[in-house]
């Protein structure tokens, strides 16, 4: 496989640094910590790109809480779009029927993936279920999709970094960046 070029080469400008991202997410934890105070609490992160917001997030939550993963891919997508429907490559290990569930995602785009995904753990009859996104990229919404917990909205641009990649590289980047998609040749 190819190497792919460091992140300077591909950036066009830094969206959202990384003192933002430190300022706003223990706003949400305090937020959801309120929220579901004295009440059971189950996080779900979807892999891999709501990982590394999970494991600040989670720090940052200081009522007692639960966390599981899964995994989806999605049927019949372009390279950097997602159909209606997803499949699920790595199922929860827990039970989720009569828990609050709260999904947390890295960014909500078309809303495809969300609402295939929120669909599918509702029939599993959870006692609640929130999905608490990073990012909400408002104007390429497809699917309707109630996003009760949102990090930062950002414009209809193609972002990578925080767990956010490009063909699966570049998660590591500590702040989120607007990708130069003219710059940049997919590996062989
Ligand atoms: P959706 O189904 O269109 O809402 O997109 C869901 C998935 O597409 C996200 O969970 C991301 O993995 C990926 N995605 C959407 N927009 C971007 C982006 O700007 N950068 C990196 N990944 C993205
Ligand atoms: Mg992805």
């Amino acid at each position: 496989m190819a190497k792919l070029p460091p992140y300077e080469e591909l950036l066009s400008e830094i969206l959202i640094t990384e003192e933002q991202l430190k300022k706003r997410i223990p706003e949400l934890g305090a937020e959801i910590s309120r929220d579901y105070v004295d009440d059971d609490l189950l996080l779900i992160c979807i892999l891999r790109g709501g990982v590394m917001f999970l494991t600040d997030l989670m720090r940052t939550i200081t009522i007692p809480h639960a966390v599981d993963f899964m995994a989806v891919s999605s049927y019949g997508a372009g390279a950097r779009e997602t159909s209606g429907q997803v499949r699920i490559t790595l199922d929860l290990t827990m039970n989720i029927r009569g828990r609050n569930v709260l999904l947390v995602e890295d960014i909500v785009d078309s809303g495809n993936t969300i609402a295939s995904v929120l669909s599918l753990l509702d029939s599993r009859q959870p006692r609640s279920l929130r999905v608490c996104s990073l990012l909400d990229k408002a104007e390429a919404r497809q699917s309707v999709v109630p996003i009760h917990y949102v990090g930062f909205e950002i414009p209809n641009k193609f972002v990578f970094g925080y767990g956010l990649d490009l063909d699966e590289y570049y998660r590591n980047l500590p702040f989120i960046g607007v990708v130069d998609l003219k710059k940049y040749t997919p590996p062989a």
